[in-house]
């Protein structure tokens, strides 16, 4: 099925723009709309970006049911982008936003699905598998990184990473929480009302258009930071930025989404990983040099050896599923990833440096 009327809530954020832009460019003749509340600092930044790609926007918030009414030509496609991504959502002793709209925006939106009987696609997170659990997870330590060693033997903890089958009792942030709830849900609605659904719990995902802060989107926040001649702190696990993630270009996860796509009747209902995988990971202290190199600038780095809430020592992706069940794999390398990221930064100094500089 050719989808003609498309949904993409977040569709100002980092990747609900791109995924937008991106459907859009597949499907000239496709009406595509971006809604977004613009609470993300930044997110204002895509709207002419939207405008020129043919994307409509909708001022909306997925926490008011009234923001979703299904138009009068029913979505027959909802790509669920919208989010508060922080791991540190809640930790201030204010739940309530994290929890509207990561769990019950995501009903609100199902629900418009279910009345629309449109497709959706899911973007989760990582972010579900306990901290406490990958955190025990036996790791050595080289002079560059943190690594894992895969000799647990705990089922989905290999040396590639962590795969769909890692167990998942145990606390994970409210933004993890709120997403693993959001992903039960999304399955009793493909079953009960009928939607063709895919989860995709992706890793970090980095790139051109990320309002990168020190919560999310640390890979941008380095280059940011190098870009600007902003101060930077290796923060946890001794202070020496040798935490571990992989990271995946907003390109590659957009490639995903429309694998994916291309075909929903064998997928539905699956729930996947996706990210950069262990050939696409770097430590803090690697990114340093990786952006030394490519920017031209050292800055001091200082050094918090207390680890901070929420945070993990080493999450890479086992991608193994999603490419066995779809044929995709990430394609762009972590310092084209970087070095894209550079340029977009490069080519919109002025805006970003009112906003995220
Ligand atoms: N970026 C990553 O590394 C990553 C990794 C795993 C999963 N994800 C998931 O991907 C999705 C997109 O994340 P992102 O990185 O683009 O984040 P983002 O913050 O850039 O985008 C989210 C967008 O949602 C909007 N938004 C927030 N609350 C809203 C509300 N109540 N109503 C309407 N819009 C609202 C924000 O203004 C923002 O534009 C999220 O679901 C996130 O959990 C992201």
């Amino acid at each position: 099925m050719t989808h003609r009327n498309i949904l993409v809530t977040g569709g100002a954020g980092f990747i609900g723009s791109n995924v937008a832009v991106a459907l859009k460019a597949k499907r000239p003749n496709a009406r595509v709309t971006a809604l977004d509340s613009l609470r993300r600092r930044g997110s204002e930044l895509n709207l002419p970006r939207l405008r020129d790609a043919g994307v409509e926007f909708h001022h909306g918030d997925i926490r008011n049911p009234e923001d979703l009414s299904p138009p009068n030509e029913p979505y027959d496609l909802i790509v669920e982008c919208s989010a508060e991504p922080s791991v540190l959502a809640g930790y201030d002793g204010n739940p309530r936003f994290v929890i509207n709209t990561n769990l019950a925006g995501t009903v609100n939106c199902l629900e418009l699905a279910r009345v629309c009987r449109a497709d959706f696609l899911f973007l989760s997170t990582s972010r579900v598998y306990p901290m406490a659990r990958l955190n025990a997870l036996d790791y050595r330590e080289t002079e560059t990184r943190f690594e894992l060693s895969g000799l647990d033997g705990i089922p989905g903890a290999g040396p590639d990473g962590i795969a769909e089958d890692f167990p998942l009792h145990g606390a994970r942030t409210l933004y993890g929480a709120t997403k693993l709830a959001s992903e039960l849900l999304v399955e009793e609605y493909r079953e009960m009302f009928g939607l063709r659904t895919v989860i995709t719990r992706f890793g970090v995902v980095a790139g051109p258009w990320q309002m990168g802060k020190v919560d999310q989107g640390v890979f941008t926040l380095w280059v940011l930071a190098h870009h600007f001649g902003r101060p930077l702190k290796y923060i946890g696990y001794g202070g020496k930025g040798k935490q571990v993630r992989d990271l995946l270009h907003v390109a590659d996860a957009c490639d995903l989404l429309e694998a994916q796509l291309s075909q929903l009747d064998v997928l539905n209902g699956r729930v996947f990983n996706a990210g950069g995988g262990l050939g696409c990971s770097l430590s803090l202290f690697e990114t340093t040099t990786l952006c030394q190199q490519i920017i031209g600038r050292k800055l001091p780095i200082d050094s918090i050896a207390e680890t901070r809430e929420g945070d993990i020592r080493v999450y890479v992706t086992d991608n193994q599923a999603v490419t066995t069940a779809t044929g995709w794999t990430p394609k762009r390398t972590a310092t084209e990833i970087l070095a894209d990221t550079h340029a977009w930064i490069a080519s919109n100094e002025t805006a970003l440096r009112a906003v995220v500089g």
